[in-house]
């Protein structure tokens, strides 16, 4: 049984201040959930505030992103020994704005997921076609590239810890969503792409997420599909009532 996951990434949004009043918030709400993992992602700046606020609830945190060194001269960036200092336990891999605006490929990506698994964080790797993929009818090609090179060279017992995150580029932050039998059978790709790099008993213990203008209006759909283990919510993880309402979603 994978246990779902529903993880908050709130980009580049909310101050310190604003981070802990809705970590507060989300605390309560999500106080009663025991059969679905809580994570929220908030920008570097807030993680440690946010982590203190959120002890002692049912919530774990992440980061939206790291390098892959351990210390030095990196101007600007986070490291994952840093991260796991901090009490984070998750780190979002690979994001597609990242891929879009920070020049993130599928090398640094895997560069990014074996440093994380070394700092015993756990990576929600990213990937997503494009609309132009989808219009052309390569969406399996590029996902298949992305996972082939990004999720390579790890061992099996690492592979079954990942979480993997599909997100179609053109359903982010644009209120449109992929149908629930389209991001299953993505989903179902990526896992079937999965069995052939590390087999059957790894992959269908990877826990997958949707993500992508998810809301409580259409998480439960989604949620009924067989490889769908949860989802990677952007903008409806800023409101705690709101998010709170796809942590609960009902089956
Ligand atoms: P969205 O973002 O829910 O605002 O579409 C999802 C994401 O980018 O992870």
């Amino acid at each position: 049984m994978r246990k779902p996951i529903m993880a908050g990434n709130w980009k580049m949004n909310k101050t310190v201040e604003e981070a802990i009043l809705l970590v507060s918030e989300l605390g309560m709400l999500a106080d009663e959930v025991t059969d679905t993992e809580v994570v929220v992602c908030p920008p570097f700046i807030a993680l440690d505030a946010v982590i203190e606020a959120g002890a002692g609830s049912k919530i774990s945190f992440g980061a939206q992103n790291m390098y892959w060194e351990e210390e030095g001269a990196f101007t600007g960036e986070v490291s994952p020994a840093m991260l796991q200092d901090m009490g984070c336990s998750y780190v979002i891999i690979g994001h597609s704005e990242r891929r879009e605006y920070f020049g993130e490929t599928d090398e640094s990506v895997s560069k990014k997921l074996r440093a994380a698994l070394r700092f015993d964080l756990i990576p929600i790797v990213c990937v997503g076609e494009k609309l132009e993929d989808r219009e052309k009818g390569t969406t399996e090609e590029v996902i298949r590239k992305q996972v082939e090179t990004g999720l390579s060279g790890l061992d099996k017992e690492q592979a079954a810890g990942l979480v993997v995150a599909y997100e179609p580029v053109w359903a982010i932050g644009t209120g449109k969503t992929a149908s629930d039998e389209d991001a299953q059978k993505v989903i179902q790709f990526i896992r079937q792409v999965l069995t052939g790099m590390y087999g059957k008993d790894a992959a269908d213990r990877v826990r997958i997420l949707y993500g992508g203008s998810v809301k409580p209006e259409n998480i439960s759909g989604l949620m009924q599909q067989p490889d769908i283990d949860g989802a990677l919510v952007g903008g409806a993880s800023l409101d705690a009532k709101v998010f709170a309402s796809i942590v609960n979603f009902q089956k």
